[in-house]
């Protein structure tokens, strides 16, 4: 995992057109015209370049050697003291652990970071494909709320999971 380079535009874009039919029903910000708009592509990593340097999220790339098989990031969504993680892995590349890995490598990342008490995953209930990460790396579900019903396939509710540094 590392962060963007400027030259990643074309993989980034890339792997959303090859996986769009499987992001759309949960991503809200997957965009058919967009995907493939490869100036978008560059802003956006300028923007996430710009967040990394004054310490806002991070967005992360998932490389198996140079192919981008999916990507994360730690978001400042939440209380002061917390940081969610986010995910989502190129469908030609999904069942492999990638996610698993991805989110326990993030969660020791953030925790080591001053100030940071929690880390928090949160998912629509009916995406259980995501729901099932979090506890298989050892966080504790703490309860389920009504949100705002961004994508195709969500319910409009969302589990919460956290891991505290304690745990
Ligand atoms: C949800 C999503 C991120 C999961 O990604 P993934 O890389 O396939 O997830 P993983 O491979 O880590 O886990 C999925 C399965 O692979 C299996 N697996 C295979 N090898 C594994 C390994 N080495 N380590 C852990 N799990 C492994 C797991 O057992 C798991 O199956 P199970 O949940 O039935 O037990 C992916 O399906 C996706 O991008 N979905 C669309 C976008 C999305 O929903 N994002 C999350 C929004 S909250």
């Amino acid at each position: 995992m590392r962060n963007y380079r400027d030259d990643d535009a074309p993989a980034l874009s890339q792997a959303i057109i090859d996986s769009y039919e499987h992001l759309t029903p949960w991503m809200d910000w997957v965009d058919a015209d967009e995907a493939a708009d490869l100036n978008a592509h560059r802003e956006r990593i300028g923007r996430w370049s710009h967040e990394w340097k004054v310490g806002g999220d991070s967005y992360f790339g998932i490389f198996k050697g140079d192919i981008l098989v999916g990507a994360c990031g730690l978001h400042r969504r939440g209380a002061p003291d917390s940081l969610e993680i986010g995910y989502w892995i190129h469908a030609s590349h999904t069942g492999l652990g990638y996610a698993t890995e991805a989110a326990a490598a993030l969660t020791r990342a953030a925790l080591a970071i001053p100030g940071i008490k929690q880390v928090e995953i949160h998912h629509d209930k009916a995406n259980v494909v995501s729901g099932r990460i979090p506890p298989r790396i050892g966080y504790d579900f703490a309860g389920e709320w009504p949100r705002e019903k961004d994508a195709p396939a969500e319910i409009g509710i969302e589990w919460r999971w956290v891991m505290t540094r304690s745990d």
